[in-house]
C-alpha cells in the first residue's frame, strides 16, 4: 500500500511538473519560429505541446488507478478495527460513550480520512513541489519579476497558519456536533413509541432542529473561514501577477526582456495559479482529516478489557459460586462515594439455586453483572468452584456462566440464531429443548417456525415472548452456572408456573443465582439472599426469612405494617 501510494505521489509530481514545461516550449516558439516567421517550427512546437498534454492526462489517470482500490481497503480495515475495538471494550466504556458519537466516528470520520488519503495528502505534496519548482523557474527566467511574484509568500504563510488554528477548532466542534446529532436521531428512532405515546414529537423535532441549526452554524463558521482564506489566497498572487505584467511589459518595450521570456514567465505564473489556490481547500480538508483521525484514535486508544489472566495465590478448595468480601463501585462514580455493593459475602453451593431479593435499585443487577465480568470487582473476589474468575480466560468464564438480562434484547436474525447465541455449536434438538424449557411454544405458530426473522428488522414479538426467547438463549448451552436477572417478570402466572417447572429441571444440574421480585419466582430457589443497601443482610429459606426478616416479609407481601413494625423496632 505504501509503495503504491508513493508511486502515485511520484507520478502526480511528474505530471504536475510537466505543466511547467509548457511555458518553456512557448518561450521557444515565440522567440524562435514566431520571430523567424517559420511555420514548420510552429507546428513542431504545437505537436510537442499536444504530446505533453496527453502525457499529463495519462499520468493523472495512472495515479487514480494506483490509489483508488488500496484506499478503499484502508477505510474498510480501519472500520473493521474500530468495530472490533467496540466489541472488545468493557461495558463501562459503553456506559460512558454516547452511541451516536461512536456511530459518527465509524462512518463520517473514516470517510473523511479516506478522502484525505486519496486527494489532499497527495496534492499537498504535489502542489508544494510544483510551487517551489515553478518559483525557481520564474526567478531563473527573470529574478526581478520573480521576486515580485514571491513577495506575497510571507503574508500568505502567516494567513494560512492562522487559518489552520481557527479551522481545526471549528472542524472539531462540527464533528462532535454531528456525533451528538446522530445520538439524537438514534434515540428518537429507538424511542419512537415513547415520543409518540407522550405526544412529544413536536418538542423532539424542535430539539433536533436546534441541534441541526447548531451544526449548520458551525459549518457556516467553517465556510466563512474558508472563504476568507480563499479570498486572500486568490487576491495576493493575482495582485503580484498584475504588477509583474505591467513591469514586464515595460521591460519588453524598453528592450530589456525578450517577448518569449515574458510569455513564458506569465504562463508559468498562470500554471501556478491552481496549485496555489487549491492550498486553501487542501489545508481545510487536511484539518478535517486530522480531527477525524484524532476522534478515531480517542476510541481506539481506550483501554480494552484486560485479556491477561491474573495468576492466583493457589486454588482454594470449595465449590459453587462464592462472593468473598466483594466491594463494587461503578467506574464513573467518585472514588470516595458509597460503593454500590459493600462487602458481599455469599456462597451458592454447587447445584443449588439461590434467589436474590431486594428493593428496587439496591444493586441486584449490579451484583449479577460481576459474575461474567461485565464489570470487575473493586475489591474482594468471586470464585467458581474455587477458581478466581479473574484467573480464567474470558471465553472460558463466559462458557461456564450464562446470563439472562433484565432487558431481553433480540438481534435481527432468526429465532434459532438468536437462541444459538447462547451456545454457537448447539444442535437443532438442543435449540428445541431450550425453547421448550422457556415455554416458547409460540415459536411453532410463527410464519417460518424457528427460522422466522425477529428483532429490529424482523417480526416484532411481545415483551413476554422476547423474554422467553432470551431465557432459551440462556439455557441452551446447559451451562454450569446460571445467572438470571428477573427472567420471568413479563409472564402471566400460568406461563410463569410452566416455565418454572421446566426451569427446575435445568436448575437441578446448574448452580444458579436468580434475581426475583415475586414470591412465585422465589419458590424456585433452595435458599434466598436478601440484598439491602449494598449488603447481604440475610440468607435462608423462604420460610426462614419470612419468619426472621421484616424487610423480606415486606418485599414479598407489600405488607406495610411489617415495615412499620421494623422501623418502630429500629427507632
Ligand atoms: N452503569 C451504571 N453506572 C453507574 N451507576 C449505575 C449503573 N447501573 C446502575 N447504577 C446504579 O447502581 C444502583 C443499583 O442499580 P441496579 O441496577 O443494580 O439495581 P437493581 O437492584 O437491579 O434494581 P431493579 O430491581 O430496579 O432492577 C442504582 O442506584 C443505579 O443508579
Ligand atoms: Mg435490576
Amino acid at each position: 500500500m505504501r509503495a503504491r501510494w508513493a508511486g502515485a505521489a511520484a507520478v502526480a509530481v511528474i505530471a504536475s511538473c510537466l505543466a511547467l514545461v509548457f511555458p518553456l516550449v512557448l518561450k521557444w516558439i515565440v522567440d524562435g519560429p514566431v520571430t523567424d516567421q517559420d511555420p514548420g517550427g510552429v507546428w513542431l512546437g504545437a505537436g510537442v505541446l499536444l504530446a505533453l498534454g496527453v502525457a499529463e492526462a495519462l499520468l493523472f489517470g495512472l495515479r487514480r488507478w494506483l490509489v483508488a482500490r488500496p484506499l478503499a481497503g484502508v477505510e474498510a480495515a480501519m472500520r473493521a478495527d474500530l468495530y472490533g475495538q467496540l466489541q472488545r471494550m468493557p461495558v463501562a466504556f459503553h456506559d460512558k460513550w454516547a452511541s451516536g458519537q461512536l456511530l459518527s466516528r465509524a462512518t463520517t470520520d473514516l470517510m473523511v480520512v479516506r478522502m484525505f488519503l486519496a486527494f489532499p495528502l497527495t496534492f499537498l505534496i504535489v502542489n508544494s513541489v510544483t510551487i517551489v519548482a515553478g518559483l525557481a523557474v520564474l526567478v531563473v527566467q527573470d529574478w526581478g519579476l520573480g521576486l515580485v511574484l514571491l513577495a506575497p509568500a510571507v503574508p500568505l504563510m502567516a494567513v494560512c497558519y492562522r487559518f489552520e488554528h481557527g479551522y481545526a477548532e471549528a472542524s472539531r466542534r462540527a464533528q462532535d456536533q454531528v456525533g451528538d446529532l446522530t445520538t439524537v436521531v438514534e434515540e428518537s428512532v429507538l424511542g419512537i413509541r415513547i415520543i409518540k405515546g407522550f405526544g412529544r414529537h413536536r418538542s423532539q423535532a424542535r430539539a433536533f432542529r436546534e441541534l441541526s441549526r447548531t451544526v449548520r452554524g458551525t459549518e457556516l463558521t467553517k465556510a466563512r473561514l474558508l472563504a476568507g482564506i480563499l479570498g486572500v489566497i486568490t487576491l495576493l498572487p493575482e495582485l503580484a501577477l498584475g504588477t509583474a505584467l505591467v513591469l514586464g511589459t515595460v521591460e519588453v518595450a524598453d528592450g530589456d526582456l525578450s517577448a518569449g521570456t515574458l510569455v513564458a514567465f506569465l504562463s508559468t505564473a498562470l500554471a501556478l495559479r491552481w496549485p496555489i489556490e487549491s492550498i486553501g481547500f487542501l489545508l481545510a480538508m487536511s484539518q478535517e482529516a486530522a480531527t477525524a483521525t484524532r476522534r478515531y484514535f480517542e476510541v481506539m486508544d481506550e483501554a480494552q478489557e484486560d485479556p491477561r489472566v491474573r495468576p492466583t495465590a493457589g486454588e482454594h478448595g470449595g465449590s459453587g459460586l462464592r462472593f468473598e468480601g466483594v466491594v463494587f463501585r461503578y467506574p464513573d462514580a467518585a472514588p470516595d462515594s458509597v460503593p454500590t455493593l459493600s462487602r458481599i459475602d455469599l456462597h451458592i453451593r454447587s447445584g443449588e439455586t439461590m434467589a436474590l431479593v431486594g428493593a428496587t435499585g439496591c444493586g441486584k443487577t449490579t451484583l449479577t453483572a460481576l459474575v461474567p465480568r461485565l464489570y470487575d470487582v473493586t475489591a474482594g473476589r468471586i470464585t467458581l468452584d474455587g477458581r478466581d474468575i479473574t484467573a480464567m480466560p474470558r471465553e472460558e468464564l463466559r462458557t461456564l456462566v450464562s446470563m439472562a438480562f433484565e432487558e431481553p434484547t433480540l438481534f435481527s436474525a432468526s429465532v434459532a440464531e438468536n437462541v444459538r447465541m447462547g451456545a454457537p455449536e448447539a444442535g437443532d434438538d438442543a435449540v428445541q429443548r431450550a425453547l421448550g424449557v422457556a415455554q416458547a411454544d409460540f415459536v411453532e405458530r410463527l410464519p417460518d417456525g424457528a427460522d422466522t426473522e425477529v428483532g429490529e428488522q424482523g417480526l416484532s414479538l411481545s415483551g413476554g415472548q422476547r423474554q422467553r426467547l432470551a431465557l432459551a438463549r440462556t439455557v441452551v448451552g446447559e451451562p454450569r452456572f446460571l445467572v438470571l436477572d428477573d427472567p420471568l417478570s413479563a409472564l402471566d402466572v400460568h406461563t410463569e408456573a410452566a416455565v418454572e417447572a421446566a426451569l427446575r429441571r435445568v436448575l437441578a444440574d446448574s448452580t444458579a443465582l436468580v434475581v426475583a421480585h415475586r414470591p412465585s419466582t422465589v419458590l424456585l430457589a433452595d435458599r434466598v439472599a436478601l440484598l439491602s443497601e449494598g449488603r447481604i443482610t440475610a440468607v435462608g429459606t423462604h420460610q426462614e426469612l419470612l419468619r426472621t426478616s421484616a424487610e423480606y416479609r415486606y418485599l414479598m407481601s407489600g405488607d406495610d405494617e411489617a415495615a412499620e413494625a421494623e422501623e418502630a423496632a429500629h427507632a
